[in-house]
């Protein structure tokens, strides 16, 4: 566990090194919207998605720095749909990773062309010269494509319409995976999918790449749901309490507590048997999704 988390702040170092190479200030009026993203991408997350990509292309053995790109432009769409999610007509969230929210920096009008600025940066840096030189054309195509399909309607945006329209409301058990297979696990899943996009993987493990995500996702998203109940509001980087603020339905309301680890467990178990086609290379793959089971930020 300890090697786990040191390689993954190890990873996190390096990402945040080379993180402000992204951010050139221009001088007009476009330089406090340029603040604003640097802000929030360079404000501390766990990473963990660009070490999803990162670690997908190494399934391959291809090295990081030929996946980096990949992995940074995903961490800009992350850091978009948080600035987002937290905006007072969405979630109203005054922090975000230990620190005031972007609107509450920056105000609403450049919160939100920050998140545009970020989303579109993203697509500008996985489809950059230098994505192409280290993964080649076609493959860094085909990852922005896969980035732009979880994001859009039927990913990411499509599960945040989910979590509005269920609001204030009796929501099934069914529903409920809806949303979190959209608004979060489809980001995970860009991620292991970009990867060994990114390495020349083939569809069937393409596939099995997707279907360890998508059951990762949902047991993060649990555990997510779980710490805005029993979380400590300085390690988890975010208010305690604002899904029952926002009238969210949430897993903790339909399972309990007790029934939601076992939950996390269920769905780790599954996701760690999605991994069989890449036998002993994934064992790393498979310890981190133990890992985060127990995770409290
Ligand atoms: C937060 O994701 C949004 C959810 C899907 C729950 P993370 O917990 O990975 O956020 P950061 O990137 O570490 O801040
Ligand atoms: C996050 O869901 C989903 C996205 C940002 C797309 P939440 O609204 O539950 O995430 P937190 O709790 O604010 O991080
Ligand atoms: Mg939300
Ligand atoms: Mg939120
Ligand atoms: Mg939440």
């Amino acid at each position: 566990m300890t090697d786990i988390k040191e390689k993954l702040s190890a990873f996190s170092r390096r990402f945040n090194d080379c993180l402000p190479e992204f951010f050139t200030l221009p001088a007009g009026p476009e330089k406090r919207v340029v603040q604003a993203m640097e802000y929030s991408v360079m404000n501390g997350g766990k990473r963990l998605r660009p070490f999803l990509v990162c670690e997908c292309a190494a399934l391959f053995g291809v090295p990081e720095e030929k996946s980096f790109r990949t992995a940074v432009a995903l961490e800009m769409l992350h850091s978009y749909s948080l600035i987002h999610d937290d905006l007072p007509c969405m979630d109203n969230d005054d922090m975000r990773r230990g620190k005031p929210s972007n609107h509450k920096v920056y105000g609403e009008n450049y919160a939100l062309l920050a998140g545009d600025g970020l989303l579109t940066k993203a697509f500008e840096t996985a489809l950059s010269s230098e994505a192409f030189r280290n993964v080649g054309m076609e493959r860094a195509a085909y990852a922005a494509a896969v980035l732009a399909r979880c994001a859009g309607e039927y990913g990411m945006v499509g599960g945040q319409c989910i979590d509005l329209a269920t609001e204030n409301r009796t929501v099934s058990l069914d529903e409920l995976c809806e949303k979190d297979t959209g608004k979060t696990a489809n980001l995970i899943m860009a991620a292991c999918m970009m990867g060994c996009i990114a390495a020349g993987a083939n569809e069937t493990q393409i596939n099995a790449a997707k279907e360890y995500a998508l059951h990762i996702g949902l047991a993060f998203q649990i555990r997510d749901d779980m710490l805005d109940v029993i979380g400590d509001e300085a390690t988890f980087g975010k208010p305690i309490g604002s899904d029952k603020a926002e009238e969210k339905t949430t897993f903790v309301d339909l399972l309990g507590l007790a029934a939601c680890e076992r939950e996390v467990v269920r769905l780790t178990d599954e996701a760690i048997s999605a991994l069989s086609p890449f036998g002993g290379e994934a064992d790393f793959l498979a310890a981190l999704s133990h890992s985060m089971e127990t995770r409290n930020k």
